[in-house]
Parts: structure tokens; C-alpha cells; sequence
């Protein structure tokens, strides 16, 4: 089965009105966490990658492990490239396998934006690689990619539509108000204005930022268009609770094993919450059945 692209994956998604969690992972070992979760669940999923994780564990290595677990747990897994700025990492991320990949180039103005999507497009579109913009300025902390409540912008419903008719871009995180991270209150999206947008544009939005925003917030947006669902946060923060927890009453631990097998069963359990929070539970097709 291996590793396959997001492109239908999400656009069956949203016709089918549902979404699909794409999981930040950090080490070889929460891929399997989170596959193991999607296949109890018999979803679909993406695995994420940021920039310092290709840095840190090697896109080839990342996409060797990802292809063996999905294999292994015969669950529909997409393989993303999260916010990269940098084209030479998104080719490298492609060569290596990668099924999708983000340019965020939300920080450049409007033209820019479109000339660096297009540059990635015309890379990874003829190798059937997604792609996915950025609109807006989505706020909070994602490793380096820091933008100060102050500095986060809301994408503008008419440029996202020019957007995607000027890029051809098959997936679009537009700003509608969630931030990277945990919020200090409760996050002020804007439906209308996802509503307008999905109204605009034909193709799967993304939404950043998927961690504690409440329950009903997610299945809103997920119901308006908002076919992809990131988290990250809350994923890491369950398995490094549980393996904080477990050296707590565990101070000489040694074993791997053993604070290992806490920080998994943490991980499942959040992946599974988020996986049936966006409804993909059970939505595997019969051929990945
Ligand atoms: P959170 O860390 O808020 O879940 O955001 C994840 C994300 O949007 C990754 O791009």
C-alpha cells in the first residue's frame, strides 16, 4: 500500500464531508503510534513532517519508516511536507517520496506567494505530489516559523480565489483565526468567513492550528470545507506528559520499553480522539479494507 497522495484523499474527503487529521510526528516511533491508531479506526490519515524533522531524522529515513508502517498496518497514509519555506528542501522532500508538500510562502506579499507556489507546483504536480498554500497569516509558534498575534492576518475570501485560479494549487490553508500551539483563550474563528471562502474555491482547506480548539469549532469547520485538520501540539504534549508522568513515579526507569509503551498508549488515544472528532472514522475504502 505505502504511501499515497493527498490530492484524492482529501478531495474524497470533502465531498464526502468529512476530514482528515494530519498528525505532526516527531520520531521514527509516533509514525507507528499514529497509524496504529488510524487502522483500529479504519481511517485514513497524514503524517507531517516540519522542516527541523527532516533535519533531524532525514527525509529518506522518515519516508522509509512511514512506506514500512503503512504497510504494515494497511491504513491510506499521505506524507507531508509542514511549512517550508525553502524550495530546496521541498525537492529534496519530494525526491525522497514525500506525497505532499507545503510552500508557505504567507509571509511574501500576494504576487510573491503566487510565483513560489507556482515554482513548487511545476515540481511536484507532473510527479502527482500535493501541494498546499498558505493565505493569510496563520499566528503562534511552529518550530522557527513564529508570527506574533499582532502580525497574524486573516486570508482575504476574493485573493484566496485568485489564488487557486493563479496557481492550480489542489489544497489551501487560508488564515480564518486558529493559531499554532495552545491558546491563552478560546480561539476567534471567523465561519463566515470559511463559509465565503469555501463558497470561492473549489479545492480541500486546511486547517491549522488544530490543537484545543473545542470540539464543536472543529466539526464547524470541518462541515464548511475544511478538509484537512492539523495537529500537533496536543499530540506531543499527550506522549511527553505520559513519559513525564512516568518518570515521575519512576525515577531510576531504564527500560525504554517501558516509558516508551506509556507515551504510546497516550499518543493513540489523542490521535484516535481527533481522528473521530473530524468524522473519518470507518471511511477507509473497500479496496483498503
Ligand atoms: P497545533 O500545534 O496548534 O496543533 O498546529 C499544528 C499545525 O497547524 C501544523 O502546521
Amino acid at each position: 500500500m505505502g504511501i499515497v497522495s493527498t490530492t484524492p484523499m482529501l478531495k474524497r474527503a470533502k465531498a464526502n464531508k468529512h476530514g482528515v487529521v494530519a498528525f505532526n510526528v516527531h520520531s521514527f516511533d509516533s509514525i507507528f503510534w499514529v497509524l496504529e491508531a488510524a487502522a483500529d479506526l479504519r481511517s485514513p490519515v497524514i503524517l507531517q513532517t516540519t522542516v527541523g524533522t527532516v533535519k533531524a531524522l532525514g527525509a529518506k529515513n522518515i519516508v522509509e519508516v512511514a512506506r514500512v508502517a503503512s504497510e504494515h498496518f494497511q491504513v491510506p497514509t499521505g506524507l507531508h511536507l509542514d511549512h517550508c519555506t525553502d524550495y530546496q528542501v521541498i525537492k529534496e522532500a519530494i525526491r525522497a517520496g514525500y506525497s505532499s508538500v507545503m510552500i508557505d510562502a504567507s509571509m511574501y506579499p500576494f504576487e510573491e506567494n503566487v510565483a513560489r507556489t507556482n515554482e513548487v507546483m511545476a515540481l511536484a504536480q507532473s510527479l502527482e505530489v500535493n501541494v498546499e498554500a498558505e493565505l493569510g497569516k496563520v499566528g503562534g509558534v511552529e518550530e522557527d516559523i513564529v508570527v506574533a498575534e499582532e502580525d497574524a492576518k486573516k486570508a482575504v475570501p476574493e485573493e484566496c480565489k485568485r489564488f487557486v485560479e493563479l496557481t492550480g494549487v489542489p489544497t489551501l490553508a487560508p488564515a480564518i483565526g486558529t493559531a499554532h500551539g495552545i491558546y491563552k483563550g478560546k480561539p476567534n474563528i471567523d465561519f463566515k468567513r470559511i463559509a465565503r471562502i469555501a463558497e470561492l474555491v473549489d479545492v480541500p482547506l486546511v486547517l491549522h492550528g488544530g490543537s484545543a480548539v473545542p470540539d464543536e469549532d472543529i466539526r464547524r469547520c470541518v462541515s464548511l470545507g475544511m478538509a484537512k485538520v492539523n495537529v500537533s501540539t496536543e499530540l506531543k504534549n499527550a506522549y511527553s506528559a505520559a513519559i513525564r508522568e512516568h518518570f515521575a513515579s519512576h525515577p531510576n526507569s531504564l527500560d525504554p520499553r517501558a516509558y516508551l509503551q506509556k507515551a504510546k498508549e497516550a499518543a493513540i488515544e489523542m490521535a484516535k480522539a481527533k481522528i473521530r472528532l473530524v468524522g473519518s472514522e470507518n471511511t477507509v475504502v473497500p479496496a483498503f479494507a
